[in-house]
């Protein structure tokens, strides 16, 4: 995710000699190297010595033990602090710091490594706006941004976002064994599920009427997408993907109880 974000950001004309950062795998610094020539470093203090902004980028389970790392540093500097780790309260961070620091916190998705990401976020009550303008022009590196009012928002954020690439590749998933059950080959139902579920993506994007919308568009009386959408409605489809996002919603709650050590 932090490749991405590098890489979106010179891709936008930011040079590599305003970026440093830290990995502790030496293969990982030098493919954050490849992207751009940045300075890298194996230690985390020397990395955020005199930044102003620092943006932790670890697995969650890792994030108490990276922000230990550096939390005199942060103390003395108080840069403004961007999370992407999902599930790790802003109440944690602090706690982990040992004082009160202006958070952002994001929840990017995976089609930000190909520059087509979408991210919500939320800032606490110590960030100004420029903290928050410069937070959203290093999120923006890998598509738009969605500001939300409450953190508990993040978790929403969550099962529609950040776990909803997952729900469209079901749908492709679950198309593609649809077309090979009649009888197509496995190259043909791939490449039109994904050039169907790109078109559509890309239309509802560019055009001026909502998705509903364009769904009755194509939804001639009595036609073939007319059966289709009568009968997944009629299988329960509104209530199974509500459910699934129900659930995604639950589990970051509880994540976030579980990593914050209650
Ligand atoms: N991937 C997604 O779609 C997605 C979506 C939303 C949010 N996020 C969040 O983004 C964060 C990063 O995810 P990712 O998939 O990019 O993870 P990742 O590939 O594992 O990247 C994390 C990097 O941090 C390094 N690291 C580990 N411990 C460290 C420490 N103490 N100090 C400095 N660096 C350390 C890791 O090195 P080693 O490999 O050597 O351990 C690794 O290179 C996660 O918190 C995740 O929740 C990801």
């Amino acid at each position: 995710m932090a490749r991405s974000i590098i890489g979106g950001l010179v891709g936008s004309g930011v040079s590599g000699n305003q970026f440093r950062v830290s990995d502790p795998s030496s293969e990982q610094r030098i493919r954050l190297q490849e992207i751009t020539d940045l300075n890298a470093f194996d230690n985390n203090a020397d990395c955020i010595a005199g930044c102003d902004i620092v943006v932790m980028a670890v697995k969650p389970q890792v994030m108490e033990e990276a922000l230990s790392s550096v939390d005199s540093l942060l103390k003395a500097q108080k840069p403004l602090l961007i999370s992407i780790a999902a599930g790790i309260l802003i109440k944690d961070i602090t706690r982990w710091i040992g004082e009160p620091t202006p958070i952002v916190r994001v929840m990017p998705n995976t089609p930000a490594l190909v520059n087509c990401g979408v991210s919500g976020l939320f800032a606490n009550q110590l960030t100004d706006e420029q903290h928050k303008s410069t937070a959203q022009a290093i999120m923006q590196a890998v598509g738009p941004v969605v500001w939300v009012d409450r953190e508990s928002d993040i978790d929403t954020v969550t099962g529609i976002s950040g776990s909803g690439p997952a729900y469209f590749f079901k749908l492709m998933e679950i198309m593609m064994d649809a077309a090979q059950t009649h009888g197509l080959n496995p190259e043909a139902a791939r490449t039109l599920v994904l050039q169907t579920a790109l078109g559509a993506a890309r239309l509802a994007n560019e055009s001026d009427v909502e998705p509903g919308e364009l769904r009755r568009q194509v939804t001639s009386p009595k036609g073939t997408t007319e059966a289709a959408i009568n009968t997944m409605e009629n299988e329960g489809i509104d209530h199974t993907v509500k459910a699934g996002i129900q659930a995604a919603i639950d589990r970051s709650e509880e994540l976030a109880r579980i990593l914050g050590d209650g």
